[in-house]
């Protein structure tokens, strides 16, 4: 299971945090082509994207951590 984040999105990408879209578009590569080639064997590899939480990273204003 693999963290990502909507800033990887191709459809939504429009600039502003550059680095972190270009490694979030990678991370999904990396996640949708293990899925494709382990599906056939049971194996689940997915990524979540949680939206903006109040973290070190998220900042203020975030969902307040559970
Ligand atoms: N917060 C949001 O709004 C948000 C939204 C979408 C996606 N995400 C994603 O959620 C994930 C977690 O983000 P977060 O908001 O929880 O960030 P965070 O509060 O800054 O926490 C980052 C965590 O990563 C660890 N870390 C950083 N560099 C590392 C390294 N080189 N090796 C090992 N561990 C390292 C840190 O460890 P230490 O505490 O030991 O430094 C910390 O536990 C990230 O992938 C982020 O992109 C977050």
């Amino acid at each position: 299971m693999n963290v990502s984040g909507e800033g990887g999105s191709l459809a939504g990408m429009s600039g502003g945090t550059p680095a972190h879209s270009v490694s979030k578009a990678g991370l999904n590569a990396l996640t949708r082509l293990p899925a494709g080639e382990l599906r056939a064997d049971g194996v689940l590899v997915d990524a979540v994207c949680p939206g903006w939480v109040a973290t070190d990273m998220g900042g203020a204003g975030g969902r307040p951590v559970a």
